[in-house]
């Protein structure tokens, strides 16, 4: 599914019949607004979409494929490259959003050659800065080191709550870095290359983060989710769920609890990447022949626990001259059980236990080597859990896919040996490994929140085949898979038990619960012959 971004002739390309009048509303504003704040039309738009995950939470990083969906929500970004150049060797950055009492506008002059982010500061336009930055990138190694960006006019709307578990920050840095590139001729944009420039440019505005969101904001196609898979290389592919009677819907539901990965990074997401990639480090120096190095790899800290199990087996068949016997089923189940025995203690690790068994002379080699990028407040890393997640997880998104998988062979033959013999059953299936991972995140990964917590027991309970935090967690949204006809029940429970009792707005108590449909992925809007309006 990769070649280039796909060039929309008009929304239709983009949105679903039923988002079509809101979302052209919504880009007349856009449009009209810019056309009053810098005086002229845009020359093109950017747009990319937030996404839900499905199933696969936590696993990105340690480089275990996800299975998320876009969304309808997004980013759009409206660009116009006619304006004068500021002084030699720079280029100017003026950047505006539509709710602008929120999100201040700013201006920028940008030497050539470096795009200086400021991390410690939270500030809306980091995000477009390292779209910028990772997208520069890519044009310098294109068209060579002395590459003069242009400047850019840019007015961006964002409709993906931030903060939400939706990913607003990876819609706004692909929709971003997408700009950026056609603002500079490239209207051919690879997805491959521009979600791989994404991941890694996202990472400047201090969230160590995977590379899921980019994928399913880039990648997504109309009508599936996407199973993303991370080695060898970046890889997307569109999965259909089977039609079922009555039909499977995915419910979003906002917890109103607003999670900020900025702000809480050092004890909570910065902290879990710390933590799997110190049980990876740890899980080759106990069971890995000694001086065994773990492989580089595209993970936030070059080493991740797919490195390890894939380490791990590759020693053992090599040294049991044996060629690959086990399924990657069995072999994270086997994984599962070795960590269990290995990493035994339930309180975490101290700092100078892991350096002693890393063999690193003191704690400060360790924290050069895994915290010094992004600093972390612990006293203590548990190591047994995060790995018990990762593996547990990761066989999960298995377990799912094979379901998939066995649905759709066995409605496409006569002979039904399914195990999962009625739709019921299968979405009894799929259902419970949500709510397997809902448990995980909660007692084992510890990135639940009471508020999720409740959220998913009233959705259970009126009618949920499962349910369970997306994204990040630590409040955010969650998703739920429910059949058509249980919507208005989850819906009206989730209102009485749990919205009634905050104080919301009218558009909070309206976008509270949506029925999800998998929306298209990035896009570039060029406008037709009569402009962009
Ligand atoms: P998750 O990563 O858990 O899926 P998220 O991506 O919404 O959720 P963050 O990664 O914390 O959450 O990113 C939120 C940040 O993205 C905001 O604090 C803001 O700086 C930026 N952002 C998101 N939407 C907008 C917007 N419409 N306008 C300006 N900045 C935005
Ligand atoms: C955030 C990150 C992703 C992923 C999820 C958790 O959304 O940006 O890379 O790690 O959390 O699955
Ligand atoms: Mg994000």
């Amino acid at each position: 599914m990769s070649g280039p971004v796909p060039i929309a002739n008009s929304l239709e390309d983009i949105y679903t019949r039923d988002a079509l009048d809101t979302q052209t509303k919504r880009w007349n504003n856009l449009l009209s607004k810019f056309e009053s704040t810098y005086g002229h039309q845009p020359e093109f738009v950017s747009r990319s979409p937030g996404r839900v995950n499905i199933i696969g939470e936590h696993i990105d990083y340690s480089l275990y494929s996800v299975l998320p969906m876009a969304i309808t929500a997004d980013t759009i970004v409206a660009v116009s490259t006619h304006l004068p150049a500021p002084k030699e060797g720079t280029f100017r950055i003026q950047i505006a959003n539509v709710q602008d009492s929120k999100f201040k506008s700013r201006e920028f002059d940008i030497p050539y050659d470096s795009v200086d982010i400021d991390a410690t500061v939270h500030e809306w336009t980091n995000y477009f800065k390292s779209g910028l930055r990772g997208a520069l990138e890519l044009l310098r190694k294109k068209h060579g080191a002395d590459f003069k960006p242009k400047s850019m006019q840019i007015l961006m709307d964002g409709t993906v709550p931030a903060g939400g578990g939706l990913s607003s920050s990876a819609a706004f840095v692909t929709a971003s870095a997408l700009a950026v590139m056609a603002a500079n001729g490239e209207q051919t944009v690879d997805k491959k290359e521009l979600t791989e420039l994404a991941i890694v440019s996202e990472r400047a505005v201090g969230v160590n983060s995977g590379g899921m969101d980019q994928s399913a904001s880039v990648f997504s196609e109309r009508g599936s989710a996407l199973f993303v898979s991370f080695t060898p290389t970046l890889l997307a592919c569109p999965v259909s769920f089977p039609p079922t009677t009555p039909e499977l819907t995915f419910l979003i539901a906002q917890s109103f609890v607003t999670a900020d990965k900025f702000v809480t990074g050092p004890i909570h997401y910065n902290l879990r990447v710390v933590e799997c990639t110190l049980a990876a480090a740890y899980l080759n120096a106990v069971l890995n022949p000694p001086g065994t190095l773990l492989p580089g790899d595209a993970s936030p800290l070059g080493i991740s626990l797919h490195g390890f199990h894939e380490t791990y087996f590759a020693l053992s068949e090599h040294n049991s001259g044996a060629t690959s016997s086990k399924s990657i089923t069995e072999q994270l189940e086997h994984l599962l059980e070795l960590t269990k025995q290995t990493l035994t203690k339930e309180e975490g690790y101290t700092r100078s236990e892991i350096a002693a068994v890393l063999g690193l002379p003191s704690t400060s080699e360790l924290d050069q080597k895994f915290t010094s990028r992004f600093p972390v407040r612990a006293e203590r890393f548990k190591l047994r859990q995060r790995a018990i997640h990762v593996f547990s997880e990761a066989l999960r998104v298995l377990k799912l896919m094979n379901l998939l998988e066995t649905s759709s062979s066995s409605s496409s033959s006569s002979s039904s040996s399914s195990t999962t013999s009625t739709p019921e059953d299968l979405n009894s299936c799929l259902g419970a490994l949500l709510n397997e991972t809902q448990d995980s995140c909660r007692e084992v990964y510890e990135c639940s929140c009471e508020e999720i917590d409740r959220i998913c027991a009233i959705a259970r309970q009126a009618g949920s085949y499962g349910s369970r935090l997306t994204g990040a967690g630590w409040g955010g949204c969650s998703v739920h898979l429910v059949p058509a006809d249980k919507v208005n029940n989850v819906k009206e429970a989730l209102e009485r038990e749990y919205y009634s009792k905050l104080e919301l707005t009218e558009e909070q108590r309206e976008g509270a619960v949506v029925v999800s449909k998998p929306g298209s992925g990035s896009a570039l809007y060029l406008g037709g012959k009569e402009g962009l309006a």
